[in-house]
């Protein structure tokens, strides 16, 4: 049988060059199953959200970008830090600009992750995006999850995930939100080329 590939679009919600959750995110990409596609979504020069930029003909170029890359893919990873026990700007401002373009959000397939030097590893900031989702009706994987706690013993100085039993639990993940998204887009797994 051959399994249908099953793409996600993903962003990290941290502008940091040696971010923890920037690196997560690069882990993501080097150990995604053979059945999966992670397609990186750039969000760096996303404006802060202001209704005046908005434009439904012509939306601004980094908006676009952000809301076709959701748009065409089977589901949205995102990772994120936690920032004062809640969402960071960058990633809510993120996830704004994508609520106000219709039907881009509605549906998706949604997993979670998150690195913080603390004990708590962003389950304060997932739990606030699970509120968010609810609003713009995405379907937010329950299990498995996954929060990095402690992040400077599993990553490198360059940001680089080198510990063996997060690789693993990402891993895991992505085949949880892969199988997920297959039930809630197709039904049933399907033997249908790539
Ligand atoms: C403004 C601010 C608030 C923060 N609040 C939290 C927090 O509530 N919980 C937490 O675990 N870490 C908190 N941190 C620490 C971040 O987890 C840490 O800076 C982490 O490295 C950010 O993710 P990044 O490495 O991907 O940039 C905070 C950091 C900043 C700058």
């Amino acid at each position: 049988m051959v399994v249908r590939k099953i793409s996600i679009a993903a962003f990290a919600g941290s502008l940091r060059k040696k971010s923890f959750n920037r690196g997560l995110l690069r882990a993501v990409v080097a150990l995604a199953p053979p059945d999966v596609e992670i397609r990186v979504v750039d969000i760096d020069d996303l404006p802060l959200f202001n209704a005046d930029l908005e434009s439904e003909t012509n939306p601004l170029p980094p908006v676009k970008r952000l809301c076709d890359a959701i748009k065409g893919a089977d589901a949205l990873l995102i990772v994120t830090p936690e920032y004062n026990y809640s969402i960071p700007a960058v990633t809510k401002n993120a996830l704004d600009w994508a609520s106000r373009t219709d039907g881009v959000l509605d549906d998706k397939p949604t997993a979670l992750m998150g690195a913080s030097p603390g004990r708590f590893g962003t389950v304060r900031s997932q739990l606030h995006l699970r509120q968010a989702a609810i609003e713009n009706n995405m379907h937010v994987l329950n299990d498995p999850e996954l929060y990095v706690t402690q992040a400077r013993t599993k990553f490198d100085e360059n940001g680089d995930l080198t510990d063996d039993e997060t690789k693993k639990r990402v891993v895991e993940l992505l085949e949880a939100l892969a199988a997920f998204a297959r039930r809630l887009n197709q039904g049933p797994e399907q033997s249908v080329r790539p």
